[in-house]
């Protein structure tokens, strides 16, 4: 099997924890598990804790909890994973074959470009609009969901954008998915990140092809412990933990028991909330800086999570714009190149203030070179 470079992901882990300054992040600055404690997590009984294998599809316990939070669902339409790219990867390798298709919105976090090419499927993309609020390119989404099509993926908050789509849009990406007989995967990892709007409605619920794919890392700001979950069909979930059990057979038994507590109600909502505070905080500061740029940057303001994506007016390509950035500021932000839409940088929100204030004054004086040069 053949897999082209995840470049995103990859151009992360090779400078992350080298530059002084990482901006590439996409959830908030995470929970300690101090934190966790003054919610409740007992780590006396972790450090008293056997560490043998746990449940392999996720504890019956963090199953029930999580199946509260999508109507009609148990624990049987539960698959607990290793973060939610593992959810997005099972998916793929349970429904993916050989010579089928998959429609794909870009700008997008870019799992699904690379993972189903490489089980022989042909990827479309669709495109959300700026111009148009970000609505999806109708026109494009008709031609790219057909017969042919076996999945449909999505970001819902989005990955780069911040956007959410409107009701009327997802009623008719569903309405399309069932006319053709194509899964919608629903990616709502950034679901609870909103920043002043309502919170975003799920997928779930909406239609039996409909699969969503969540996790601890954006909203929950726990990314480390690497908690994510499907929740589907139970004929796909079943088909997920057969792949499941030969890849990683599951997940960690810390990290579940970890995840037992976030996920309860009351803390689910401490850290939505925490991570609500986060980006309020910060965003005036982005919204003040890319101001001060007269015109050169157009910022559109996220609507959930922790990623702002910023237009510059001028050719250079955003992957040469970031490199200069890197060396010169040693700070590491995404070259809209890496998330399928040039001529944009994405840069990280979730940081303490200061940090974020210092990281933009970095990357100012890169740009006010670039637009002295434009
Ligand atoms: C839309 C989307 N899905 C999945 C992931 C990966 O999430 P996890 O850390 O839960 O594997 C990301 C990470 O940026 C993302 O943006």
């Amino acid at each position: 099997m053949k897999i082209e470079t995840f470049e995103m992901e990859r151009m992360q882990s090779t400078w992350e924890n080298v530059v002084e300054m990482d901006m590439s992040e996409s959830g908030v600055r995470p929970v300690s598990l101090r934190e966790l404690a003054e919610m409740g997590l007992d780590v006396d009984s972790i450090l008293a804790m056997p560490l043998g294998y746990s449940q392999s599809n996720g504890t019956i316990a963090l199953r029930e909890e999580l199946a509260k939070s999508y109507p009609g669902a148990t624990a049987d339409h539960i698959e607990v994973t290793n973060g939610t790219s593992e959810a997005n990867y099972l998916l793929a390798l349970a429904l993916v074959r050989d010579g089928d298709e998959v429609a794909f919105q870009v700008p997008n976090y870019m799992q699904y470009g690379g993972v189903p090419k490489s089980l022989g499927a042909k990827v479309s993309h669709f495109r959300l609009n700026i111009d148009r609020d970000w609505e999806p390119d109708w026109e494009q989404f008709e031609r790219a969901v057909n017969p042919r099509t076996r999945i449909v993926y999505i970001s819902n908050p989005n990955n780069p954008s911040g956007s959410v789509l409107s009701r009327e849009a997802m009623q008719r990406i569903v309405r399309r998915c069932d006319e053709v007989g194509a899964y919608l995967l629903a990616d709502e990892v950034y679901l609870g990140a909103e920043i002043y709007c309502p919170r975003t409605e799920s997928f779930w619920g909406m239609s039996d092809r409909v699969i969503v794919t969540s996790g601890l890392s954006k909203a929950y700001g726990i990314p480390g412990v690497r908690i994510g979950w499907i929740v589907g069909p139970k004929d796909v979930v079943a088909e997920c933990w057969s792949q499941h059990d030969y890849i990683t057979i599951g997940p960690n038994k810390i990290s579940d028991a970890v995840a037992r507590i976030a996920v309860q109600p009351e803390n689910r909502q401490k850290l939505y909330s925490r991570t609500c505070a986060i980006l309020q905080h910060n965003l005036p500061i982005m919204r003040e800086w890319a101001q001060s740029f007269s015109g050169f940057l157009t910022f559109r303001e996220p609507r959930a999570g922790a990623l702002c994506l910023m237009r510059y007016s001028s050719s250079t390509p955003s992957f040469e714009l970031c490199e200069r950035i890197r060396l010169n500021q040693s700070v590491l932000v995404v070259p809209g190149a890496h998330l399928g839409l040039e001529g944009f940088l994405r840069i990280w929100l979730g940081g303490k203030p200061e940090f974020l204030t210092e990281g933009l004054r970095r990357i100012g004086i890169e740009l006010h070179a670039e637009m002295a040069r434009a």
